[in-house]
């Protein structure tokens, strides 16, 4: 049995390209056989930046009822809230202990987050990679899926584990970074040689799973293309286009030769419906689902019982721990 983590910050306004790039993979992930999945909402990670309370709330609620809309499938994963399995702050902490100060400075997120802020730098965006060590190594688990830009803080986390084990004895089971099949990388709708981002200021640029169907039918047609007219993969001279073949591909599973061969004597307005009508039926279905959870009791069973389990796995490595540091009388 291979058992997999993920955490995901609450961030409002789940896109698109987040649904083809990440949350299609684990859904490709969960009905493999034996593999153990957990996912949880890293609302902790997300106060290392100003939040307003409300807001996180409800961001926090929404991405469960979410992933759920989405088709994670509580009886193969277990969905749970990082804040509420507290062992994950206590490890953190004992991890924060054994990590230096100049590694963490080094992290290129944190110099990008703290060259964002403008009313000073919490230092918990500084130490937020050790928190993040703890989320995953409670759990003695085999792979993370990570994106790109979190390729750096899972070989800390790995070089965090090493040093723990060197220093104490064997402790912690070494993680090794999944790297996704092609998960499809989602450009933007008006700039396409940007990343389709859910913090982007033009909302033009993306569709949000939440998005009403009409605006995001608007946005797919209004999409950036070129004046060449033809359905043709080429991504330096027709980013636009390509971006969107992308899109259908990965919804449809098809490759891309085959959709421009079918698409050989369409205009773009054609395909560009036709796109939409796909597009819209994934968000419909999606919202649906959503609607459901989100003013279901089903959510809370779901996060109650994934919380539960959590605490379990987590709070036998947490004692170990303590035990092997000194801490506490046992
Ligand atoms: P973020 O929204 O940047 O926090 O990313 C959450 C997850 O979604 C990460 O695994 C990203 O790699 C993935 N993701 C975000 N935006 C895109 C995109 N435009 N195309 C593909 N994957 C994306
Ligand atoms: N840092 C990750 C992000 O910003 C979220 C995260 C927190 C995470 N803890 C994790 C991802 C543990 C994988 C494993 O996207």
């Amino acid at each position: 049995m291979k058992r997999i983590i993920t955490g995901i910050q609450p961030s409002g306004n789940i896109t698109l390209g987040n649904y083809l790039g990440a949350i299609k993979n684990l859904l490709a992930l969960q009905n493999e056989e034996d593999v153990e999945l957990l996912v949880f909402i890293a609302d902790l990670h997300a106060i290392t930046v100003p939040q307003e309370k409300l807001k996180l709330k409800q961001n926090i609620k929404n991405l469960a009822a979410l992933y759920l809309a989405c088709g994670l499938n509580p009886d193969k994963a277990h969905l749970f809230i990082q804040s509420e399995v507290p062992c994950h702050n206590q490890l953190g902490w004992v991890l924060e202990c054994n990590s230096y100060i100049g590694e963490l400075e080094r992290m290129t997120q944190f110099k990008d987050k703290k060259a964002k802020q403008t009313k000073g730098v919490s230092a918990g965006l500084l130490t937020y990679p050790p928190l993040m060590a703890a989320d995953i190594l409670l759990y003695d688990v085999d792979y993370v899926p990570v994106g790109e830009d979190q390729k750096q803080h899972l070989e800390l986390t790995r070089n965090l584990a090493e040093r723990f084990n060197n220093h104490y004895g064997d402790t912690f089971k070494i993680p090794e970074p999944y790297i996704t099949k092609v998960g499809a990388k989602i450009m933007s709708l008006t700039e396409p040689e940007k990343k389709m981002s859910k913090s982007d200021p033009n909302p033009k640029a993306y569709i949000a799973l939440l998005d009403d169907l009409n605006i995001a039918r608007k946005k797919i047609m209004s999409a950036v293309t070129d004046s060449d007219g033809k359905v043709k993969y080429d991504l330096e001279n027709k980013p636009g286009i390509s971006n969107l073949l992308s899109i259908y591909s990965a919804l449809t599973e098809k490759p891309i030769v085959e959709i421009e061969k079918q698409y050989e004597n369409s205009n773009y307005a054609t395909f560009k419906s036709d796109l939409a009508n796909l597009v819209c039926d994934l968000l419909a279905k999606i919202q649906e689902r959503y609607k459901y959870y989100i003013s279901s009791n089903d959510l809370d069973l779901v996060l109650n019982s994934g919380r539960d389990l959590a605490y379990h796995l987590a709070s036998r490595k947490l004692q170990k721990v303590y035990r092997k540091v000194g801490l506490g009388r046992n």
